[in-house]
């Protein structure tokens, strides 16, 4: 898959996921589980002072500067879009740990380091958008020192098979290529070598999804957020189309939960 180059909103609808563009173009993005799974993942990987991490698919760097900031490790955070890049970096000026933190545009089937430099690679809420989920996980176990971790967090059918309208919607809006049950992001793991591995598996609802996003998210990103959706939203009409469509859920939309949660998952190399 080719990096993706940055548009101007008027172009997001003819992008292949109208969903990142937007998002990018916010300066926000989200995961499952907020930062209580953050938190989680960071400790599962023994991740602590002076380690150097890996982010894929970091988006607008949020977890990269709080890596940086929180636990005082070197980051470098990937991820396809150019514009999120842009917005990482104006994050990272912004938060002032530019000495500890670099951004980079990457595909995570396709990384460009050498081998066994980080001591631990995580992933949130990004390989359910990735085309082969084996390569990229095999890339984030080859750029692992050994003894190092591989973590992610990853949306995951808790109960399957799930509505197949409900399936195309969520393909439709946000681009997701295939959500997984949790044998199916163990295998994974397993089948890149990774040994030790963990998988603590968590059912939510929108109510508590919702707080953990707004938890997450700083109050001025919240404005700021508000601010740009409603000057692109008069301003451009992809916007308002992609908001039409995102707002014509199917009917199972309200038994998402009862299919959907998400996964903590981790090995070490
Ligand atoms: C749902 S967002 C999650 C973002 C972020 N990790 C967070 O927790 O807020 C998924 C991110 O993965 C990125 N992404 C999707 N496919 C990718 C790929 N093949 N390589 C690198 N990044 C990718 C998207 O651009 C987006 O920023």
């Amino acid at each position: 898959m080719e990096n993706k180059k940055q548009s101007s909103p008027e172009e997001v609808s003819e992008l292949e996921s109208p969903y990142f563009e937007f998002q990018a173009y916010l300066g926000i993005t989200k995961h499952m589980g907020g930062l209580k799974a953050t938190k989680e993942l960071i400790e599962l990987c023994h991740i602590n002072k002076g380690k150097y991490v890996l982010v894929v698919g970091c988006s607008v760097g949020v977890t990269p500067c709080y890596l940086a900031k929180r636990y005082g490790c070197r980051v470098v955070g990937v991820d396809i879009y150019e514009r999120m890049i842009d917005r990482s970096n104006e994050r990272v000026k912004r938060e002032g740990v530019e000495d500890r933190v670099e951004f980079r545009v990457a595909d995570a089937q396709n990384l460009p380091f050498e081998n066994a430099l980080f001591d631990a690679v995580i992933c949130e809420s990004v390989n359910a958008f990735v085309e082969d989920k084996q390569r990229a996980v095999s890339e984030y176990v080859r750029v692992t020192k050994p003894g190092g971790y591989v973590g992610l967090n990853e949306c995951t059918w808790i109960k399957a098979p799930p509505p197949t309208e409900l399936v195309e919607y969520l393909s439709r809006i946000s681009g997701v290529k295939e959500i997984l049950t949790s044998d199916g992001w163990q295998e994974l793991l397993e089948g890149s070598g990774l040994r030790e591995t963990v998988a603590r598996i968590y059912k939510t609802n929108a109510l508590s999804q919702w707080i953990n996003e707004v938890r997450q998210t700083e109050f001025l990103d919240f404005l700021r957020a508000w601010y740009r959706f409603l000057f692109l939203f008069i301003k451009s009409s992809a916007c308002r189309k992609f908001t039409k469509e995102a707002l014509t859920m199917p009917k199972s939309i309200f038994g998402l939960f009862k299919y959907f949660g998400y996964g903590i998952y981790v090995g070490r190399k």
